[in-house]
C-alpha cells in the first residue's frame, strides 16, 4: 500500500515480472490460477513493446481496471499471485457484455479461462469448451490462436449449432409389440353353452318339429306293419290222425290217460256199454261248457271240475248239467297193428252214431 502511485513504466515491469513468475510456479498453481492471469494480461504479453501494450488491452476493459487490478496484485505481493488472479479475472468480464463478434470472442475466451478456474487444476473440464482451448494452451505455453483462427472457431461451433438445429429430426416410429389376443373368458364359454342350449330346447320342441317327428313316428309303425303282414302266422297243430300202439296196451275195464295232455283223448276198454267189449276214444270235452273232465280211477267216473257234471267209464253222464254223453273220436286198426285215432271225426251217442264201426276197435283183439 506504501507504492500508491506507479509510473507506467513500473506497471509495465510488473506485468513483465508476473508473466514469467506465473508460468515458472505451475505445480504449485493449477491452470485454473494461470487462466485468468493470462486472460486478464493477454494484450501485454503478445505485443513485444510496452507502448503497444496497453492499446488492444483496453479493449476487454478500461485501463483503469486493468491498472486496479495490477496495483491490487503488487498490494497482496507475489507470495499470493493465485489468489490475486481471481479478482483480476473477475474484473474484465464486463467486457463480455459487448455484443461484437470480437466482443462475443473474447467473453468466450473469458468464460473458458473461469471454466479452467473453477475446477482449480482439473485439466480435462478445461477442454470442455471449445473456446477455452485457446486460453488453455496459452496458459500452458502454447502459441497463441490468432484472431481469424479464434473467429473460425466460435463460428463453426455456431455453424454446427445451427445445422444441428436446422436439421430435421427424422422421427424413429417405435416398434410396438404385438397386442396379444384376450383368450374368451370362461363366463362367455358358459354363456354360449347356456345359449346353445335354450337354442336346442326350442328347436326341439317346436311345433314344427313335433309335427314332423310324429309323422315319421307313424310312418315308422305304418311300415313295421306291413312288414308283419308279409309273414302271416302259421297254426302249427298236431296231425289229427296218430297211432296209440298195440290193442293190447288198453286191458280191459281200465282208462288210459296217457293221450289226455297230448292229444286230448281218453283210450277206454270196457265192456259196459251194451255188453259190448270195445275199445273205443272218448273226446275229453264236457258236454256242458266245454271244460275238460278228470278221470276219478277210485269212482270209476269222469267229473267235471266246473260245474260238477260226472260221466259214467264208458261217457254216459248221470249228474250234473252236462246234457248229453261225451263225444266218441274215431279209431281203426292199423296195418301194422297199432290202433290209429282220428279226431277229425266225432260220434255221438244221442245221434246214434256210436254204432258206427268207425267209433270203436274189437277188445277181444287186445
Ligand atoms: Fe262240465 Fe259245466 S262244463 S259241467
Amino acid at each position: 500500500m506504501s507504492e500508491s502511485k506507479l509510473s507506467t513504466a513500473d506497471i509495465l515491469a510488473k506485468i513483465r515480472a508476473a508473466k514469467p513468475a506465473a508460468s515458472s510456479d505451475a505445480p504449485a498453481a493449477p491452470p485454473a490460477a494461470e487462466a485468468p492471469a493470462t486472460a486478464a494480461t493477454p494484450p501485454a504479453e503478445s505485443a513485444p513493446t510496452p507502448a503497444a501494450k496497453p492499446a488492444p488491452a483496453a479493449k476487454p476493459g478500461s485501463t483503469g481496471d486493468i491498472l486496479a487490478a495490477i496495483r491490487a496484485q503488487g498490494a497482496k505481493g507475489a507470495a499470493a499471485p493465485a489468489a490475486a488472479d481471481a479478482p483480476k479475472a473477475a474484473a474484465p468480464k464486463p467486457a463480455a457484455a459487448k455484443p461484437s463478434g470480437t466482443s462475443d470472442i473474447l467473453a468466450a475466451i473469458r468464460a473458458g479461462k473461469t471454466g479452467a478456474a473453477a475446477p482449480a487444476g482439473d485439466a480435462p473440464a478445461a477442454t470442455a469448451s471449445p473456446a477455452a482451448k485457446p486460453a488453455a494452451a496459452v496458459a500452458s505455453g502454447a502459441p497463441k490462436p490468432s484472431v481469424e483462427e479464434m473467429l473460425k472457431a466460435v463460428r463453426g461451433e455456431k455453424a454446427a449449432a445451427e445445422v444441428a438445429a436446422s436439421s430435421p429430426v427424422i422421427p424413429v416410429k417405435p416398434t410396438l409389440p404385438p397386442i396379444p389376443v384376450k383368450p374368451p373368458a370362461a363366463k362367455d364359454k358358459k354363456l354360449t353353452v347356456e345359449l346353445g342350449r335354450r337354442s336346442l330346447l326350442v328347436i326341439c320342441f317346436s311345433p314344427l318339429v313335433l309335427a314332423f317327428t310324429s309323422m315319421a313316428a307313424t310312418s315308422l309303425l305304418w311300415l313295421l306293419d306291413l312288414a308283419r303282414f308279409m309273414f302271416p302266422n302259421v297254426l302249427v297243430e298236431p296231425p289229427t290222425k296218430f297211432k296209440i300202439g298195440p290193442p293190447s296196451d288198453y286191458p280191459l275195464g281200465g282208462v288210459s290217460t296217457k293221450w289226455l295232455a297230448a292229444r286230448g283223448v281218453w283210450i277206454v276198454h270196457t265192456d259196459q256199454y251194451k255188453g259190448q267189449n270195445l275199445i273205443y276214444a272218448l273226446a275229453s270235452v264236457c258236454t256242458h261248457l266245454g271244460c275238460t273232465p278228470n278221470w276219478l280211477e277210485g269212482e270209476q267216473k269222469y267229473k267235471c271240475p266246473c260245474h260238477g257234471s260226472g260221466f259214467y267209464i264208458n261217457g254216459i253222464n248221470f249228474e250234473g248239467p252236462a246234457p248229453r254223453p261225451l263225444e266218441r273220436v274215431g279209431i281203426k286198426l292199423a296195418s301194422d297193428g297199432q290202433l290209429e285215432v282220428d279226431k277229425s271225426v266225432k260220434f255221438q251217442e244221442e245221434m246214434g252214431q256210436w254204432a258206427d264201426s268207425n267209433s270203436f276197435v274189437d277188445g277181444t283183439l287186445a
